[in-house]
Order: structure tokens, then sequence, then C-alpha cells
């Protein structure tokens, strides 16, 4: 009899796990507390971008396999698996995740349990919090019922959450039994026959493995744009740099993308959770250097902003500048964290006539910042811009050619801001181009 699945919270996480867990052959039930998310998914409507994931929705609502609900009993007295996929927001006046939504839905859920099953954890939490929960459930489960808990924590990036879900690099379980492993080898059948590595241990690990990948990539970033801040003043290449070190397989080309640095809804939050647990475990010196991390990769948000001021002699105020790209990367339309929308936000309070464009991410970013000026097409930013400045390094503006623009600006100044585009080839078409980790020479 094959299992069937609920998945609680259908954010990012959610949809995406619940859709693929009905590509994989289970019938699953996906559980929203917000009815407009649960009647849109239902219809087969995303209210987010993401590649391929609406498709696949449309597809298993169309297979049956594929269900939505406000009713988190229908789940309890259904599921054989329980999927926690809520988010972990960063704490409102502080630096800690919230863990409102993960308690809730944990404990909301098994108290509509009405048959034996495994709650699993996949939200992105604090070390401690699935031990914590483990009690929850033993304490409050219905008596005479097998109820129990996991955590297997997710990996998948935006824009790719599709692939990375049907076929992760890794799968990480922490289990409390062996019965409980069991039952999700059985969820993860297909990718384990492909031999994904398969990473059973404790809570512990399990929930720090997260965290470490998360911090260990935003340290890479700012690794790179540290050194950057060192070739914007003594002159060199940062890509050059990036590429030549990456050759050495034990560091790796990947993530070494010098520029505006990192955002989105996971790396920023979870860095600084991390932190704040650690402080609470009496522990600060031990990731006291993410603190650096963030520093390093907020400082390049400002350097983006005051080569704008460079590039038009301090003198910003009501000059015109195109921002391309306003969500944190592309493929998304996330706008959370994002550093182009932080970007334009300053640039528009320093007094500058900021024309947003970016082919996903007005609608978010305009719900964020209203005032800032969104505008429809890329023609549409740049035309009489003063300044125009690449903040999210989308296809279309790494397609971008000087003959594109020339005609279209009031002036020719650029600042690459994610390194993609050829200095070269804009210099030699009497651009001022300007590149974050290059020394600007004025
Ligand atoms: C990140 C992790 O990559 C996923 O493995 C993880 O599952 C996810 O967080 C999560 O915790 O849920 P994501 O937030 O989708 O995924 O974005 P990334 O692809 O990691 O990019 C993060 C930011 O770093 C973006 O703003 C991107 O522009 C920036 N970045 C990335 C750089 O500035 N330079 C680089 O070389 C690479």
């Amino acid at each position: 009899m094959t299992l069937n699945i609920s998945v609680i919270g259908t954010g990012y996480l959610g949809a995406t796990h619940a859709a693929c867990m009905a590509e994989l052959g289970f019938d699953v039930l996906g559980v929203d507390v917000d009815p407009e998310k649960i009647d849109a998914l239902s219809r087969g409507e995303l209210p987010f971008h993401e590649p391929g994931l609406p498709e696949l929705i449309r597809k298993h609502v169309d297979s049956g396999r594929l269900r939505f609900t406000a009713e988190v009993s229908e789940a309890g007295s259904w599921a054989d698996v329980h999927f926690i996929c809520v988010g972990t927001p960063q704490v409102k006046g502080g630096t800690g995740a919230d863990l409102t939504y993960v308690d809730a839905a944990t404990a909301g859920l098994v108290e509509s349990i009405t048959k034996d099953s495994l709650v699993v954890g996949k939200s992105t939490v604090p070390v401690g919090t699935a031990a914590r929960l483990s009690r929850l459930v033993a304490e409050t489960k219905k008596d005479g019922l097998n109820v129990s808990l996991a955590w297997n924590p997710e990996f998948l990036r935006e824009g790719f959450a599709v692939e990375d879900t049907l076929r992760p690099d890794r799968l990480v379980v922490g289990t409390g039994s062996e019965a409980d492993e069991a039952v999700l080898r059985e969820v993860y059948a297909e990718a384990l026959g492909r031999e994904t590595p398969w990473i059973s241990t404790d809570f512990e690990t399990a929930e720090l493995v997260k965290v470490a990948a998360n911090a260990f990539l935003a340290t890479k970033i700012s690794f790179i744009n540290a050194f950057a801040e060192v070739t914007e003043n003594v002159g060199g290449n940062i890509t050059t740099l990036a590429d030549a070190i990456g050759f050495d397989t034990r560091i790796g080309r990947k993530f070494l993308n010098a520029g505006v640095g990192f955002g989105g809804g996971c790396l920023p939050k979870d860095i600084r959770a991390l932190q704040t647990r650690v402080g609470e475990l009496g522990l600060d010196h031990s990731m006291k250097f993410l603190d650096e991390i963030d520093q390093i990769n907020l400082r390049r948000r400002k350097k983006a902003v005051a080569r704008a001021f460079e590039l038009l002699d301090q003198d910003i105020v009501g000059k015109k500048i195109a921002v391309l790209g306003i969500t944190f990367k592309p493929l998304s339309d996330d706008v959370r964290d994002s550093p182009g929308l932080d970007v334009a936000a300053r640039l528009y309070n320093a007094g500058a006539d900021v024309a947003v464009f970016d082919p996903e991410g007005n609608p978010n970013a305009a719900k964020r910042y209203p005032r800032l000026g969104y505008v429809d097409s890329l023609t549409e930013a740049v035309k009489d811009a003063e300044v125009v400045m690449l903040t999210t390094e989308w296809k279309e503006f790494k397609a971008l050619t000087p003959a594109d623009l020339n005609d279209l600006v009031a002036s020719k100044r650029f600042v690459d801001a994610r390194n993609v585009l050829d200095a070269k080839e804009w210099e030699s078409a009497g651009w001022t181009f300007t590149q974050l980790g290059r020394k600007f020479e004025g």
C-alpha cells in the first residue's frame, strides 16, 4: 500500500514538495491556513514564480493525486507521513528565527492525528528544535497511537526548486528510530534507487547540516566580496581571481561570484539565526565570524550606491538611475532581503529618480517600496537615464550590448553590480563602465 502524504504549509518549500511527492506517485494533501492560497493552488495556480512548478501542480491536480485543504484535520485522519514545511522568518525586531509557525503547525497537526503516522520537519530551524518538538509530539499525541517525529532538511534553491526536489544531491534524515528511517526510505525510494547519498543521523546533526550549508555558502560569497574590497582599491580583476582559485578543486568556482552580495529568504536570516542560537547556548565565539560575513555582505550594497554617486560626481538628486533587477536572484520573483531592491531604495532616498525594471519582481517590490518608479520594460527604464545599474543577473540583462542602450540613455554610465558584462566591450563603445570589485578611476 502506498503512503498517503500531507504537506503542512504551501509556500515555496511546501508547494514544491507536495507537487514533487505527487510526481513520485504518492497521493498528496497540501494544507495551509490561507484559504486564498488553497483556492489558487486547487485551480492549479501558483502565487509566486518558480519555473516548472505551475505545470507540475496542474498536472497532479488534474491527475487527482494532489489536493489542497485549509483543514488540518483532513490530513490528521488521512496521511501516513506529514511534512512540516512552514516558514521560519527572522523574528521581528531581533536576529533569531521566528518559530511561531513551526510550533503552531506541529501542535495543531498532532492534535488532529487519528492514525499511526510520522511527522517530518523540513523547515530550517535552530538546533534543539526537533528534540523539543519530538517531546511535544510524544506528550500530546492521542493515547494508543504510534506518532513520532523526524527531521529532514531541504536544500532546494529558488529557481531550481523542482529539479532540486526530484533529484536531490543528498538526503539527510534525523530520526529517533530505525522504523522511522524505514518510512523515509520508502518516501525517497526513487532517489535512493539512483544511489543518492543517504545520511541517516540524529536530530541535532540534521538541523545543523542545513544551517552549516547555508553559512558556508554565505561565507564563500563574502570571502570573494572581501577580496573585491581589496581589488577595488589596489586594482586587479576579481573575476579572474575567482576563476584562478576556483580551479583548485578543494576550493571550487561555484559561489565565488563577487558583486552586490547575497540576499533572499534564506542565507541572510539563516546566518543570523545560527549566531543567535549558538549565543543562547553560550557559544557566541564559535559563530562570531558570521557577523563579519553579514557585514561584508551589507557593505556591498552601500558600495553599489557609492559607485552611482561617484559616477555622478556626488550630484545624484533628480538624476535618473535605471536599476535593472530587483529580485534577489534571477528566475525568481522573490524580493526578500534583495540587494537590488535595497540599492534602489537607498538611491531613491538619496533623491535620485529611480526607474526599476525586473522581468518578474516589480509587483512584489512595489508592495514593499511603493514609491520607487516601476516600469514595464528595459527600454522605459534606461530611456534618458544618467546611470544604468545591473543588480540581478537575469539572462536578458547579461545579453545586453552597448548598441542596445547607446541611443536611449542620457549619459553612457554603467554600474555592473554583478560582474557579468564585458568591461572592454562597453568601454570601447564610449561608456564609463564600472564593476564592483574593480578600481574606479573616475
Ligand atoms: C539557498 C541555498 O543555496 C539552498 O541550498 C538552500 O536550500 C536555500 O537557500 C534555503 O535555505 O532554502 P536560495 O536562497 O534559493 O538558496 O539562493 P542561492 O542560489 O543560494 O543564492 C543566494 C544569494 O547569493 C543570491 O542573492 C545570489 O545572487 C547570491 N550569490 C550567489 C552571489 O552573490 N554570488 C554567488 O557566487 C552566488
